[in-house]
């Protein structure tokens, strides 16, 4: 630990240079709310952190970070489905691989998606046609302030693309200890998205779509071991079929995905490679060659560097397409999480 408290270079996906005042591991409910109720008597801000995937630190957290790790799979059956209890601190692929190993299918398409099970519902996590939503029966809540948990049904979670009722009404002092996850034993391959179309629907195994989908991430997407990065940097945007239509009408060969209540979800990370963005740099930081939608920490970048970076491709993208993209990534500042729009408008 320095002066400036301890790092939190391993702690988050883009390998920052930050610090927390305080870091503490926390393996059991009992130890979250005796941290929490100890960090709030002391008057600091607190921090859950999973594993630091979803998150752009802009300045150290001067606070206490809790890093959540409370484990435990359990499993049971009926003749339907099986239906996991997982405690929110085990990794979410590993937890993927369980399953399969379990010959229990249903999670093979969000295959290597970093971070904690208990970060999954936030956003409702999702790839190749498979949300969260998809799959989860329940999420457990934990109100630090009175130690007092809820069981929240998949119909109460408010699930949308990249969104949950988790960040809006549960913000600050809530918990996700446990999620809930029931995969039908009728199971029916996801093979609508990319690569995994080229599958064959009546012979395709879970460990097929597993093994294509591990592929193509490992092809378009930096591994934050090596390159630090989290994902997406910004969510897909989803605009009114008029504003998509006189897009479509310029650039015809746009990606673009009707959703149900008929707006048009369209691909940034096409929109932000026709700006001719791919590699582009500021500092330490620049696009991704493979996919334009990932800011990646490609040569020591500090937190002004990514922050610049992501202002300069959302000011482009606009420029060229009057189409302003919001961050999927969470901002985080000296005493919490900050408003992502505002800080790169
Ligand atoms: P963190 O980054 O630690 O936390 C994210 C937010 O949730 C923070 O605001 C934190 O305070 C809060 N939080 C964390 N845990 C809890 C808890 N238990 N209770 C309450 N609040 C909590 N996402 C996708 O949806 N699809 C993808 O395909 C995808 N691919 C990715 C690929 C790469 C290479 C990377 C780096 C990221 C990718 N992501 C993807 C984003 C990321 O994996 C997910 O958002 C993941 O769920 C984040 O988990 P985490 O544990 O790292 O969360
Ligand atoms: N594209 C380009 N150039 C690029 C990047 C993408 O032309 O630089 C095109 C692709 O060719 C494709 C389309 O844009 O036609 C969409 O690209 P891709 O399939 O790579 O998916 P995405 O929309 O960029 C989303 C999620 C990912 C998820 C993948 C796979 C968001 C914000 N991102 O990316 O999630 O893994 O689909 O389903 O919705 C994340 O959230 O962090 C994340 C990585």
């Amino acid at each position: 630990m320095s002066n400036q408290g301890q790092s939190l270079k391993h702690l988050n996906t883009f390998a920052l240079p930050v610090y927390a005042t305080r870091v503490i591991g926390i393996n059991s409910v009992s130890t979250l709310i005796t941290a929490w109720h100890e960090a709030r008597m002391a008057d600091q801000s607190v921090l859950l952190l999973g594993e630091g995937s979803n998150v752009l630190f802009v300045e150290d957290f001067s606070g206490t970070l809790l890093l959540n790790r409370i484990k435990g799979i359990s499993c049971t059956e009926d003749s339907g489905a099986w239906y996991l209890h997982v405690g929110a601190g085990e990794n979410w692929h590993q937890l993927v691989c369980y399953t399969l190993q379990h010959c229990i299918r249903g999670l093979e398409n969000l295959a290597l998606i970093p971070g904690c099970v208990g970060a999954a519902p936030i956003q409702n996590i999702g790839a190749y046609g498979v949300e969260l939503q998809n799959v989860c029966q329940y999420v457990d809540l934990l109100d630090l302030n009175n130690g007092v948990s809820q069981r929240l049904m998949v119909e109460d979670c408010q699930f949308g693309y990249r969104d949950s009722i988790f960040k809006h009404c549960y913000k600050e002092g809530f918990a996700i200890i446990a999620v809930g996850i029931k995969l039908t034993k009728a199971w029916i391959p996801t093979l609508s998205h990319g690569d995994l179309t080229q599958l064959d629907p009546l012979t395709v195994t879970a460990e097929e779509i597993f093994n294509q989908v591990c592929a193509t991430r490992r092809r378009k997407l930096p591994d934050p071991a090596v390159t630090g990065n989290a994902g997406s940097f910004f969510k897909n945007p989803i605009v009114s079929r008029k504003k998509a239509m006189e897009i479509l009408k310029k650039y015809p060969r746009v990606p673009y995905y009707i959703q149900p209540d008929h707006c048009i979800k369209l691909a940034a990370g096409w929109l932000i490679d026709s700006c001719a963005l791919k590699g582009h740099r500021i500092g330490g930081a620049a696009v991704h060659q493979q996919q334009a939608l990932v800011l990646i920490n490609i040569n020591n970048a500090v937190s002004q560097d990514i922050l610049d970076l992501a202002r300069y491709v959302r000011r482009q993208v606009v420029a060229k397409f009057a189409i302003y993209l919001e961050p999927e990534v969470r901002f985080i500042a000296a005493n919490g999480e900050i408003n992502s729009v505002e800080c790169v408008g």
